[in-house]
């Protein structure tokens, strides 16, 4: 067997928060330290663009999201860093692959369909309201980033599963065509890691507006983490684990000893109150001189901007000649 190659993407439409952290940029992290593995992080920005008009948000999040796994420690000799507009041969990979996607591929994605059935639900006339042809093909410009760089394995949240399984299909359906060229993927979904609940007990999003940021100060912290809904026990009435977004959230960070010192305070009573200054306390602590290193890094761009140019050439090594062999497949030739 050779080696796999995992590659993962980050869209770059918000601030990096702690479920970021725990689901994705610490297992990742850890992950570029590993000498055995050949790791490619990039950070998704024309998928942002298919996703937001915001330019300034675009751009703030592509920088946030950068500096925040140089400052945590992401291994960039190992790992391949780099943001995917840096890489002109994914768009046009993408053209190429768009000529071997079915419609009716596209049409079966989840995230048209939930767009549709809001339109339907809301009585629309036309059920593709809002509906951008980047949104639409969306899954095309996925699959572009991971065979551009012969992925095996692409670890990924539930949601993407399908459309890693399209990337497979896409792929297949070329290899067909066109000779066995491009290596097919397969999504990795880590059951162990940790999916956290937000402030409200829904699950951490953006889109619920429900985050704590993974770099707020300390006040911001503080204040974020009083926030946190817990019922209405009272001090010294036991508590249960289950169903406690605190408990959740400091399982993530502390050690199996720490948690499990939690699990007796809660069964003896302790106040929400305290809870919430101990896990405050440990969070901060731990994350502090990551803090330090992160606001560094925001305040000077240029290091940032170095890193994802050095990961650039070093994807690129790959993507130029894999490019070229791709496009001599389909008949795009050099005439002479
Ligand atoms: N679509 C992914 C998300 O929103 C991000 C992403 C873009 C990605 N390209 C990728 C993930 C390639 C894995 C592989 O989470």
């Amino acid at each position: 067997m050779s080696q796999d190659t995992y590659l993962t993407g980050i869209t770059t439409t918000g601030t990096p928060h702690i479920g970021n952290y725990v689901g994705a940029i610490r297992p990742g992290i850890a992950s570029s330290k590993d000498p055995s593995k050949k790791n490619y992080y990039f950070l998704a920005d024309l998928h942002a663009l298919a996703k937001s008009e915001e330019p300034k948000k675009i751009h703030r999040s592509t920088l946030e999201i950068a500096a925040a796994w140089l400052a945590l420690g992401l291994d960039t000799d190992n790992a391949t860093f780099y943001r995917q507009s840096d890489i002109p041969e994914i768009p046009q990979l993408t053209w190429i692959l768009t000529r071997m996607t079915a419609k009716g591929l596209m049409n079966r994605a989840h995230s048209y369909k939930a767009m549709v059935q809001v339109n339907q639900e809301s009585g629309n006339s036309d059920p593709d309201k809002g509906v951008t042809m980047a949104f639409y093909s969306y899954p095309i410009l996925m699959a572009a980033d991971i065979l551009m760089f012969k992925s095996t394995k692409v670890p990924v949240g539930r949601d993407q599963k399908q459309h890693v399984e399209m990337a497979r299909d896409i792929a297949q359906r070329f290899n067909y065509h066109y000779g066995k060229l491009l290596v097919t993927p397969e999504s990795v979904i880590d059951d162990n890691t940790a999916i956290l609940a937000g402030l409200d007990g829904r699950k951490m999003s953006k889109s619920y507006n429900n985050i704590i940021p993974l770099f707020e100060n300390e006040k911001g912290l503080r204040k974020l983490i009083m926030k946190i809904k817990t019922n209405s026990l009272e001090p010294g009435e036991p508590k249960d684990i289950e169903d406690s977004t605190l408990y959740d959230i400091y399982k993530a960070f502390a050690t199996p000893d720490e948690t499990k010192d939690i699990e007796n305070k809660y069964i003896e009573g302790i106040a929400w109150g305290e809870m919430k200054q101990i896990l405050y306390d440990y969070i901060n602590d731990h994350i502090k001189p990551a803090r330090d290193a992160y606001q560094r890094l925001i305040d000077d761009p240029a290091i940032v901007e170095k890193e994802l140019l050095k990961g650039a050439e070093k994807a690129r090594e790959v993507s130029v000649p894999y490019l070229a062999e791709i496009r001599h497949a389909v008949g795009i030739r050099a005439l002479g």
